[in-house]
C-alpha cells in the first residue's frame, strides 16, 4: 500500500492518502479544504486516481474537501452511514468493508466524540479521527458528544486491537505524528494506564475549553459534505480558501 500522512496547519488536521499499488487507485481520509490542491499534487505525483474521500465524522474545526475534490476528479464521497446525509454517496456500515484495489478498510462505529463518529482499520493501522488521539482523545462537551460513550469506545473497541496496530489520528497540535495501541494504553494521560471511566469522566469534565471558533459554520458546511457557507467572516475565510492563497493578492 501506497500511503501518506498530510497535514493543514490552519486546522492541525492530518489527511491520510492511502493508494493501491496494483489499480493506482487512491481514498483520501478526511481531507480539508484549504488543503484540497496539495492532496491532488500528491496524488498525481504519485500517479494515483482518486477514487473515494472518507469523513470519520461531521468536523467542527475544518470543513471536509470532500465535495470539492469530487467536483474537480469525480471521487466518490463515503462516511459514517449513521450521519444519513444526502450527499453522502456511499454510506459505510460497521461489518462491511470497502476494498478499494488491494486496500481493505473496515469501518468501526467509534462514539463518544460525536455519536456517529467512525474509525477506519486498514491492515496494520486504524485512522481514529477525534475518538483517540496521541496522548489525548476529542473533546465531549458539544455535537452530541459524551465522555461515558468515548471510553466505552476506547476501552472497549480500540483498545481490543493489537497492541502494535498504528494510530493515525485526525490532528496533532505539538507535531506528533503516529502512536500505537499499546502506547495509548500504557501512557495517554486521559484514559491509558487503566484509568477508570469515573476518573475518565472527571478529567473530561475538567478541561476548560474554549468554544470552538469555527463550529458555527463546519458543522452545517459538513453536513453538505464540505460547502463553505456564504457568510464565513473575513477572519475565518482562511478555512475555506486554498493553502497560500491571501486576501493581499
Ligand atoms: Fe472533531
Amino acid at each position: 500500500m501506497i500511503f501518506r500522512q498530510l497535514f493543514e496547519p490552519i486546522s492541525s488536521t492530518y489527511t491520510y492518502l492511502l493508494g493501491c499499488q496494483i489499480t493506482g487507485q487512491a481514498i483520501l481520509i478526511d481531507p480539508a479544504m484549504p488543503a484540497w490542491e496539495r492532496d491532488l499534487e500528491v496524488i498525481n505525483g504519485l500517479g494515483l486516481k482518486l477514487v473515494y474521500t472518507l469523513d470519520t465524522h461531521i468536523h467542527a474545526d475544518h470543513i471536509t474537501a470532500a465535495s470539492k475534490l469530487k467536483q474537480m476528479v469525480g471521487s466518490k464521497i463515503a462516511g459514517p452511514s449513521l450521519d444519513k446525509l444526502p450527499c453522502t454517496d456511499v454510506p459505510l456500515y460497521e461489518g462491511t468493508r470497502l476494498q478499494v484495489g488491494s486496500i481493505l478498510i473496515d469501518p468501526l462505529h467509534t462514539p463518544g466524540h460525536t455519536d456517529n463518529h467512525f474509525s477506519y482499520l486498514a491492515d496494520d493501522r486504524i485512522f481514529t479521527g477525534d475518538a483517540l488521539l496521541i496522548d489525548g482523545c476529542g473533546r465531549t462537551d458539544f455535537q452530541s458528544g459524551d465522555a461515558e460513550t468515548l471510553y466505552r469506545t476506547i476501552t472497549q473497541k480500540l483498545f481490543t486491537l493489537p497492541a502494535d496496530t498504528l494510530v493515525f489520528p485526525a490532528h496533532d497540535y505539538q507535531g506528533r505524528r503516529v502512536s500505537t495501541i499499546e502506547q495509548e494504553k500504557t501512557r495517554n494521560p486521559n484514559i491509558g494506564n487503566r484509568k477508570n471511566l469515573e476518573e475518565f469522566v472527571k478529567i473530561m469534565q475538567g478541561m476548560k475549553l474554549s468554544y470552538p471558533k469555527f463550529i458555527d459554520y463546519a458543522v452545517p458546511g459538513n453536513k453538505a459534505c464540505g460547502t463553505c457557507p456564504p457568510d464565513v467572516p473575513e477572519n475565518l475565510q482562511q478555512y475555506c480558501e486554498s493553502m497560500g492563497v491571501s486576501h493581499q493578492g
